[in-house]
């Protein structure tokens, strides 16, 4: 008997068992995905498909871009800047391996068990378990932790192929750079990897439903990130729904509707980023009691408890943002709960990333949620085009924009698009958990120069 069986082995999954171990709780972690020797990988769709191989993409296509077009005017001239496209992949895929490794040294290191296998909830407080050959074991625990992650949604007009019609897996591994390649979605996974083969020389466009540019993000940082996406090549054609794609030999024929005309395109891939959606099936018996929204989210408290007695749920399988670090934080809280300590997780201050360069970060509330509460508020603004570093290294579009309340000066939320913006947005973040005015950040000092100066500007 454990006290505690996680299901899972992504970032929510795979904390939360280590936590859970740490503070003496009998703990296993079962994962399903394995490598070619049948072992289970732990790390998920973070470490294996997701923020780290795509991290380890944007920086090396970043690096050649440089390389090739923007040394000159620090007066460096390199001739004949070439690409190696293998190379650029084999250091990706050993990035993957390293840290995917490392969890089951964390594992020991910290006594999770781990097993091999599909985890699914029965009655009674039981998960049945099923090895890639078939066998089934019972296991039985006092606390259940289902951490099963998401999957990319796939979409009838335009289903995976896994040849010219990519999911965000297929997308970090093609092996030669298609002349022209279509993205449908202009969310997160649309800009990070049309950035990426953008640099490396394909022709992007990316069809996005919406009228609004990341509607998630504040507006005017939106308006800025768009109009720099455009110069640096990326064709972002909003207000266009796909209605149909044909997979050819050697390409992929689009049709899409906008202002009630329709528009062909030919791509040699085509990469659908639309979202994701939680990996709920088949998790459950129906007799296990554990309840699901509308859109198969598992349902559960601020404590991430189900409705049904000591089995909790977390990461993308839950509401919130679809990110890595929500979902630790949450394994961490649950951890902490089931070890019967009073962890609380503050969600109004989950950080957001976009690492598309320059970057797009942001914290707390936008200017369009705040008119929505009608609070009031002040705005600061300043631009890295009079940051005396960001002139220096190169990088001076965008701005810093700080959003406090217009009677206590309390900061409640700071918005970056520029360089090092998620560091940035740290910083700011760090103070907002304790409760700081703008005012507190202007008393603050700020090592001169460095692209932080703009938070305290
Ligand atoms: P997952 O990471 O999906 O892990 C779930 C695990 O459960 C998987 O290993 C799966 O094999 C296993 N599993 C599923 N069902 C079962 C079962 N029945 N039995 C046993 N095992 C099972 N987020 C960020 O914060 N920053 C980023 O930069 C970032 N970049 C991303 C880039 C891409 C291309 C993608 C696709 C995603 C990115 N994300 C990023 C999102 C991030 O990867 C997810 O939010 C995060 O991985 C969710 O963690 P999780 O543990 O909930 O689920
Ligand atoms: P997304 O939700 O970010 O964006 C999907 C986009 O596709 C939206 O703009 C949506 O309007 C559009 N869309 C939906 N249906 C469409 C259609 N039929 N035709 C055209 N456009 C359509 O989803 P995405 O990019 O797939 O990423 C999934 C999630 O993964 C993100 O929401 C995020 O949580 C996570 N992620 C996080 C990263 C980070 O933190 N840096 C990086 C990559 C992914």
């Amino acid at each position: 008997m454990f006290d505690v069986v996680v299901i899972g082995g992504g970032p929510a999954g795979y904390v939360a068992a280590i936590r859970s171990s740490q503070l003496g709780l009998k703990t296993a972690c079962i994962e399903e995905y394995t490598d070619s020797d049948s072992n289970p990988t732990f790390g998920g769709t973070c470490l294996n498909v997701g923020c780290i191989p795509s991290k380890a993409l944007l920086d090396s296509s970043h690096r050649y871009h440089d390389a090739a077009n923007h040394l000159k005017t620090h007066g460096i001239d390199i001739k004949n800047v070439e690409l190696d496209l293998p190379a650029m992949m084999k250091r990706k895929d050993d990035i993957v391996k390293k840290l995917t490794g490392g969890i089951g040294g964390l594992f020991a290191a910290n006594k999770v068990t781990p097993i091999s296998g599909r985890g699914k909830v029965i009655a009674g407080q039981k998960v049945e378990v099923t090895n890639s050959s078939g066998d089934v074991e019972i296991i039985e625990s006092k606390n259940i932790i289902i951490a099963t992650g998401s999957s990319p949604i796939e979409i009838g007009s335009a289903k995976f192929d896994d040849k010219n019609i990519l999911d965000s897996t297929g997308a970090l591994e093609i092996d030669s750079v298609p002349k022209t390649l279509g993205v449908i979605g202009a969310g997160v996974i649309g800009l990070e990897l049309g950035s990426v083969w953008a640099r490396l020389g394909s022709k992007v466009t990316v069809i996005e439903a919406m009228d609004d540019f990341l509607f998630m993000a504040d507006k005017e940082i939106a308006k800025e990130t768009l109009k720099d996406f455009k110069k640096q090549g990326l064709d972002i054609r909003l207000g266009c729904k796909l209605t149909s794609s044909k997979s050819l030999k050697n390409s992929v024929n689009v049709t899409y509707e906008t202002e009630g005309k329709s528009e062909e395109m030919k791509f040699d891939k085509l990469i659908v980023a639309v979202g994701r959606k939680p990996n709920t099936q088949d998790v459950f018996s129906e007799d296990s009691g554990v309840s699901l929204d509308e859109r198969g989210f598992i349902n559960v408290n601020e404590h991430c408890q189900t409705n049904a007695a000591n089995i909790w749920a977390i990461g993308d399988v839950v509401r919130g943002p679809m990110l890595a670090h929500k979902g630790s934080e949450e394994g961490i809280m649950v951890a902490e709960r089931i070890a019967g300590k009073h962890a609380e997780m503050n969600y109004d201050l989950v950080p957001s990333v976009i690492y598309t360069h320059p970057e797009i970060a942001w914290v707390g509330k936008n200017e369009e949620e705040l008119k929505d509460e009608n609070i009031e508020y002040k705005v600061g603004k300043f631009p890295f085009a009079a940051s005396g570093r960001a002139l220096a290294v190169d990088q001076s579009v965008g701005f810093v924009k700080l959003l406090s309340d217009a009677k206590t000066d309390t900061i409640l939320g700071v918005h970056v698009f520029g360089p090092s913006a998620a560091e940035i947005v740290q910083q700011a973040l760090i103070s907002m958990e304790f409760g700081a005015s703008s005012e507190d950040l202007g008393l603050t000092i700020f090592s001169h120069p460095t692209v932080s100066e703009a938070l305290h500007e």
